[in-house]
């Protein structure tokens, strides 16, 4: 393995190459809430169990996965895991456990399921999730204690005083990082709380708490778990742009405040009619340089659909320009995607006409970026052969 921060002239020639080659694909369009009916239903019972697979995946024990090539990389390779697949699909618990290293939960870590009514935590399916972890010695990203979406219904605006809306944010982050202290790596404690044009997305927080609301909670969540990495996580923040720009100048404000706040995260949902961020490897090295830690959380590369050979090689590269930015950096050491299969992605419920946005299809085939990200993985990692 090639230690990151010690790879070598030979590698970087040879991942900015491949970088080079592959500038397409970028985020623009913005996450959106899915449509309900697009949502796999709830319910599936049964625990979290790792059984052979029925179809098409491979089995030969010779081909290396993404975990076992980031490992040689010094890299976690993480997905985000629904818990009604990880229930009802052997295949999917099959790829979950065997080519990732590490897990963020894509729901059940969220407000409105943690905390569906005041002061009554049900960590029921997270919990589930952690065990998984556990069991095939992955690491968990928790995600996310303060958003605008995905809050229960007892949140509201105009309810309560300043005073309480600061107790209630309190006690949600020390009733989840309390229950999860020593489970979770790293923590998206601030999810998306920026606009595109720079300034601070109105949101409910924003405008009950003031901007003071995103310090707080890090200064808070530390306090509850000091051990854990704090991340502040948005999208369209891959390149430099005035969105980056102002997550960067509130790392160097929290940096000269003392704010703890030790990593960002770059969704990188991306989209290849797009033109790719030329310089998705200079933002994520001014972090570094900042001495904060990069995290890709939630990459996914959507396009119109039908797919194409065209389209799907288009896609791979926009998969390999991410991966070989962040093996370049050497703060970078979490790549996870958004999803396993397209049979069970967001993305054609919130961009209609568009899909196909993961390493395997809705049949469990892998697609060519799924090779390039394995080849790459390789040649970061080829010196133990
Ligand atoms: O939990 C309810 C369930 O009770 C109900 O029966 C069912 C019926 O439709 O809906 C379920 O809730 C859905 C939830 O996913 C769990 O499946 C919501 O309607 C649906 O909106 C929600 O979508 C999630 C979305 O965040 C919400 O904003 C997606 O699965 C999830 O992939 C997506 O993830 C976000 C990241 O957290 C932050 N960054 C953007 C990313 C994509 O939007």
């Amino acid at each position: 393995m090639w230690p990151k921060k010690s790879i070598t002239a030979g590698v970087v020639t040879a991942l900015a190459a491949t970088t080079a080659l592959t500038l397409v694909g970028s985020a623009q369009a913005q996450p959106t809430t899915p449509r309900a009916d697009q949502v796999t239903a709830p319910g599936v019972p049964a625990q979290a169990r790792t059984a052979a697979p029925k179809v098409g995946v491979r089995t030969d024990p010779s081909v290396k996965t993404l975990r076992q090539l980031g490992d040689r990389a010094d890299l976690k390779m993480g997905v985000a895991v629904g818990m009604d697949q990880l229930h009802s699909d052997a295949t999917y618990r099959h790829l979950a456990a065997t080519q990732f290293s590490s897990v963020t939960p894509e729901n059940v870590m969220k407000w409105e399921v943690t905390e569906p009514q005041q002061g009554k935590f049900d960590f029921t399916q997270a919990d589930q999730l952690v065990r998984f972890a556990k069991k095939h010695h992955q690491i968990v990203r928790g995600h996310t204690l303060v958003w605008h979406n995905q809050l229960p219904t007892w949140v509201t605006e105009g309810t309560f005083t300043r005073a309480q809306y600061r107790q209630i944010l309190r006690a949600h982050i020390r009733g989840e990082m309390s229950h999860f202290k020593g489970d979770i790596n790293e923590w998206d404690v601030v999810n998306e709380a920026f606009d595109e044009d720079g300034k601070l997305r109105d949101t409910l927080w924003l405008r009950e708490l003031g901007p003071g609301y995103i310090a707080e909670a890090f200064r808070y969540a530390h306090k509850i778990d000091p051990k854990a990495k704090l991340f502040y996580n948005d999208y369209n923040i891959e390149g430099v742009n005035a969105k980056s720009n102002a997550v960067y100048q509130m790392f160097r404000q929290f940096k000269a405040d003392g704010v703890p706040v030790q990593g960002v995260g770059l969704q990188s949902h991306f989209d290849i009619q797009y033109p790719y961020p030329p310089d998705l490897l200079a933002n994520m090295q001014r972090f570094a340089d900042l001495k904060v830690r990069i995290s890709v959380t939630e990459a996914d590369v959507r396009m119109d659909l039908p797919v194409d050979p065209t389209k799907a090689q288009a896609q791979a590269g926009a998969y390999d320009a991410l991966l070989s930015s962040c093996l370049l950096v050497a703060r970078c050491k979490n790549f996870t995607v958004w999803g396993i299969s397209d049979k069970y992605s967001w993305i054609p419920g919130v961009f209609e006409g568009q899909g196909s946005a993961l390493l395997w299809d809705e049949n469990y085939q892998t697609k060519p970026a799924y090779d390039a990200l394995r080849r790459t993985l390789a040649i970061a990692g080829s010196d133990r052969g």
